[in-house]
């Protein structure tokens, strides 16, 4: 096994004031400092704050990307259960991309970004910037492309994530939460070697490969001659949310969309209600470690306030007994992030009597101690 472990090389970019390349050792990694480019500091402004405007991806952009994925990205299942049925009133179904490659949902969007690359411009590779499951998703279409992959992670990052990240492949970049801007270091690092920055959500392609989710929900919910009235997406920076909307409102337009967050987090319900991006006032404080983005994205509120408009949110606790109730009752692994719409559902927070629901586990990336203590 150890065999296929590549050797992981992470990079402090805390350490910014080095000026040479030393190696050491921590937690069985082999650590390199280095120095990064004054760019990395978090007092330089958001590298995504400048982007240039870019047309909104539509339904039709998730087909092209749904053509792109055939073959590569796993079509995960609708999963009912009469206990959640009987729970909730309605007919409950679950898109489990928990059993997506890598885990999530998020190698979607990656391998659409990356394979929309043009050849003569993949030398350099990709540059990401992620909690976990965008690395993982980024790592994982860099390898199958044959592209190399630099993906920077905040420290606190779990363990799990950092290492199934360079065991794709990737090189790890870590930075520090609380005083770095993670934006900023990828944007530094992809200039420095003329790879292409990779955004988590605020992206047209990225966007419309995680909506092919939303389209397979649609499908496949048709196969069993139904539709839905209510999707819920567990919620980040909103791409998810925004490609499943585009996708499922294209096809049926009177089914309603709503966002799910970690309460303290909930920027998009925040958002929806003031009719302009909000910020989170914390930046840590939730099991859901893949929920902490500080407001919903440019490109993705565009999109979410003219489609979605709603969203919920579920404490920690509540969070907890959704992961412990698919354990127990479904038999699947969902992260915290990837159990909050399951969580509204379970917490009787939705009103879904005769509705046919559907709740996206977004991801089943959980650290095994947190995770035994949730189900214990
Ligand atoms: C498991 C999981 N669910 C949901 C999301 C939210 O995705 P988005 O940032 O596109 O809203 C993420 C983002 O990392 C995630 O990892």
């Amino acid at each position: 096994m150890a065999g296929l472990v590549p050797a992981i090389h992470v990079f402090l970019s805390s350490t910014i004031a080095s000026k040479t390349w030393m190696p050491a050792t921590s937690a069985g990694m082999t650590v390199v400092q280095r120095p990064l480019p004054a760019a990395g500091r978090r007092q330089y402004a958001s590298a995504m704050a400048d982007q240039t405007e870019q047309p909104l991806p539509t339904a039709a952009d998730v087909d092209t990307a749904a053509a792109r994925l055939r073959g590569v990205a796993l079509r995960t299942p609708l999963i009912s259960s009469p206990v959640l049925d009987a729970l909730t009133g309605g007919r409950v179904f679950l898109k489990a991309e928990t059993l997506q490659r890598t885990g999530s949902f998020k190698f979607r969007g990656a391998y659409n970004k990356l394979s929309a690359i043009a050849p003569g411009e993949r030398g350099g590779g990709v540059v990401a910037f992620s909690s976990g499951n965008h690395a993982q998703g980024v790592a994982a279409a860099a390898k199958l492309l044959a592209m190399p992959a630099v993906i920077v992670m905040p420290a606190d990052a779990p363990r799990p994530k950092r290492d199934r990240t360079a065991e794709l492949g990737a090189e790890v970049v870590l930075y520090d939460r609380a005083r770095e801007d993670r934006e900023a270091i990828a944007r530094g690092l992809a200039d420095e070697r003329h790879a292409v920055l990779v955004p988590p959500y605020d992206d047209p392609l990225i966007i419309a490969g995680q909506g092919t989710a939303g389209r397979e929900i649609v499908e496949d919910l048709a196969a069993l001659g139904l539709k839905p009235d209510l999707v819920i997406v567990n919620a980040s920076g909103g791409g998810l949310t925004a490609g499943v909307a585009l996708a499922v409102k294209a096809r049926v337009p009177s089914a309603q969309v709503v966002t799910a967050e970690p309460a303290g987090f909930d920027d998009h319900a925040r958002s929806f209600a003031s009719g302009r991006r909000e910020r989170n006032d914390a930046i840590t404080g939730t099991i859901c470690d893949a929920l902490m983005a500080q407001s919903p994205g440019r490109i993705t509120f565009e999109i979410n306030r003219a489609l979605v408009g709603a969203g919920v949110s579920a404490s920690d606790a509540e969070v907890g007994r959704a992961v412990a109730f698919a354990f127990r009752e479904l038999k699947l692994v969902v992260e915290p992030g990837g159990a909050v719409g399951l969580a509204a559902l379970v917490a009787g927070k939705i009103d879904v009597r005769g509705k046919v629901v559907v709740a996206v586990l977004s991801g089943g990336n959980v650290d095994p101690e947190l995770f035994s203590r949730l189900v214990a």
